[in-house]
């Protein structure tokens, strides 16, 4: 397998040759930004949609893109066919680069640009089979979760409170909404309609949510972005948790009760289909838009 090559600063090599200084802003300070992009039979996921959130990312912590569009596409392809597996995660992140230890921004410093892909497992069928279990938490993050920084403390902590209470995800609760997970964009079913946040700065604008909206509203499946409370999500019918590696997860079960009936939803089926056909689509070559 050659799935150990990587991108750092201008040259593709082996993971093991990769160095970064322990000076580097993304160690001290978590100063940077980062995007996981799904590949498909090596066809990204909504490339397009992906490199425009990641210039929104760098625009927000004022960081220049160290590339245009084009590079980026090129970058990821040559990375993508140093990788053996069809589906493909790729990652990228960029840091405010190399310079003594200073809160402020550092002048005429370059940012360090590393990217990496792995093979892309997709979700495990025994979980779609039994649906996740999910348990809410006091959302402890910063208030621009709409920037997609890799200062990712307080996620990792709410996953690992979600682990360590035996459940596969948190869902995070703000004056009394439910926003998103510690990882995944939040949706919920009641009474046939698909219900999720609107995008604002208390969550990320997750490209995956943005296409369940698309293929629901194709399906003539009716959608509202609008806020969910607590007691909602509680009384849904059925709760969905969406990103580029779960796909859409149907949560059964929210904080030791059962989501609904307990069992996999009817919407959750039919929209599983819709995503299954098409990410098929864009192994087929079809995705139009990157
Ligand atoms: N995370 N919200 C948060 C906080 C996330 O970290 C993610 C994804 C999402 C979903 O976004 P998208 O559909 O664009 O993947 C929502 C990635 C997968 C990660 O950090 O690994």
């Amino acid at each position: 397998m050659r799935n150990n090559t990587i991108y750092l600063n201008g040259e593709f090599l082996p993971l093991a040759e990769a160095r970064v200084s322990v000076l580097d802003r993304g160690f001290i300070f978590g100063d940077g930004v980062y995007e996981v992009i799904p590949c498909y039979g090596r066809q990204p996921f909504r490339l397009t949609e992906h490199l425009q959130r990641l210039q929104h990312s760098l625009d927000a912590i004022k960081l220049a893109n160290p590339l245009n569009a084009t590079g980026w596409k090129e970058l990821l392809l040559q990375l993508m066919e140093r990788c053996d597996a069809d589906d493909q995660s790729l990652y990228l992140q960029i840091t405010r680069g190399t310079a003594s230890r200073d809160h402020g921004f550092p002048a005429n410093t370059p940012p360090t640009v590393f990217a990496m892909s792995n093979p892309l497992k997709a979700p495990a069928p025994a979980l779609l089979e039994r649906g996740a279990s999910a348990i809410t938490l006091d959302d402890i993050r910063w208030r621009y979760c709409h920037i997609k920084a890799i200062s990712l403390l307080p996620n990792v902590l709410l996953r690992q409170q979600a682990l360590e209470a035996d459940a596969d995800e948190a869902i995070l609760l703000q004056d009394g909404e439910a926003t998103e997970g510690a990882a995944s964009n939040l949706f919920i079913v009641k009474e046939g309609t698909l219900i999720t946040p609107p995008k604002d700065n208390r969550l990320l604008p997750g490209i995956t949510r943005d296409l369940v909206l698309e293929l629901a509203s194709s399906a003539d499946i009716p959608c509202l972005e609008q806020s969910i409370s607590a007691a909602e999500l509680r009384d849904a019918d059925e709760i969905w948790l969406t990103s580029s590696t779960k796909e859409i997860l149907p949560v059964t079960r929210l904080d030791d009760a059962a989501t609904g009936t307990g069992a996999l939803g009817p919407l959750w089926r039919r929209m599983h289909q819709h995503y299954q056909q098409y990410k098929q689509h864009l192994r087929n070559g079809g995705e139009t838009d990157n």
